[in-house]
This record gives structure tokens, C-alpha cells and sequence, in this order.
């Protein structure tokens, strides 16, 4: 009689976990803006949201497994092979960060690392899918609606 409210009380939590993998867009927005990415390195809020979705369509916990056997993870698809360690494959770890940490709900392990990224001269281009879905088109619309106070 004991194990029914245990299976209902995991059952739950495995919902909410589900659930939390994808975030709205201006709740997104929000983020990025308290983590100073408005702007950073001249990419406005509308290229981050564009880059975030083209790479994960929004999903915080998004692994993506390449045909080289690297990975890409969360939010901004960060690559295990150059950017951080998924103690699998041979990785550079520029971002000295557990490939893991990229799928945490709050964020701050992707964004710190994407700011890494960033700041080289590839800037936004290390992305592909940035290259080929946000650059060199008007993006302001990813920011419509949103408020960020
Ligand atoms: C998010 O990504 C994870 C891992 O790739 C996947 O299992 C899950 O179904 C995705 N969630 C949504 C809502 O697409």
C-alpha cells in the first residue's frame, strides 16, 4: 500500500522534467538579458533567440549526436569535441565546463560558454544553423511581446 503514492509522486516529477525542457521564448528573452547577452559582442537579443531556436528550437536538454561521435548540447547545441567534456570522445574543453552542466535548467553553464564562443572571430558563424536561418535576415520579430521587467 506503500508504493502507490511513491510511483504517483515520481510519476509527477518525471511530467515536470519533461515539461521543463523547453522554455517560451520571452521567458528565454528574460534570461539572456539578466546575463548581459543584449548586445554582447554586438549580437542583440533577437540574434540570441534566432540562434537558440534555429539550434534547439528551445529545448534546454537537447543532446544531439554527430556522425564523428561528438555531441552537441542544450540550449545553444554546444559541441563536445571543442567546447566542453563528455568524457566519451576527445574534446578541446575551450569552455572548461562538463558537457552535462549545458542541460541545466538554469542556463548559466550554456550561456557562459556561449559567450566564450562568441567572442572569437567566428562570432555567431561557429553555428551553422545560425549561418544558414538568422544571419543576414531581420530577426527583431523573435523579440515581439516581450517584456523584460
Ligand atoms: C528535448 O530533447 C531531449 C533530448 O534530446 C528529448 O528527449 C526530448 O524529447 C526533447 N523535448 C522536446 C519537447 O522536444
Amino acid at each position: 500500500m506503500t508504493r502507490a503514492p511513491l510511483l504517483i509522486t515520481v510519476a509527477c516529477c518525471l511530467l515536470v522534467v519533461t515539461q521543463a525542457a523547453l522554455i517560451r521564448r520571452c521567458d528565454l528573452a528574460k534570461v539572456l538579458h539578466e546575463q548581459d547577452l543584449d548586445g554582447f559582442e554586438g549580437y542583440s537579443l533577437s540574434e540570441w533567440i534566432c540562434l537558440a531556436f534555429a539550434e534547439s528550437k528551445f529545448n534546454i536538454s537537447k543532446v544531439n549526436e554527430n556522425v564523428d561521435g561528438s555531441r552537441d548540447y542544450g540550449i545553444f547545441q554546444i559541441n563536445s569535441h571543442y567546447w566542453c567534456n563528455d568524457y566519451r570522445s576527445h574534446s578541446e574543453n575551450y569552455c572548461h565546463v562538463d558537457c552535462e552542466d549545458l542541460l541545466e535548467p538554469n542556463l548559466l553553464s550554456s550561456i557562459s560558454c556561449a559567450k566564450k564562443m562568441v567572442s572569437g572571430a567566428r562570432g555567431m558563424r561557429n553555428w551553422l544553423n545560425w549561418r544558414l536561418f538568422c544571419a543576414g535576415r531581420p530577426l527583431s520579430y523573435w523579440m515581439t511581446g516581450c517584456h523584460l521587467n
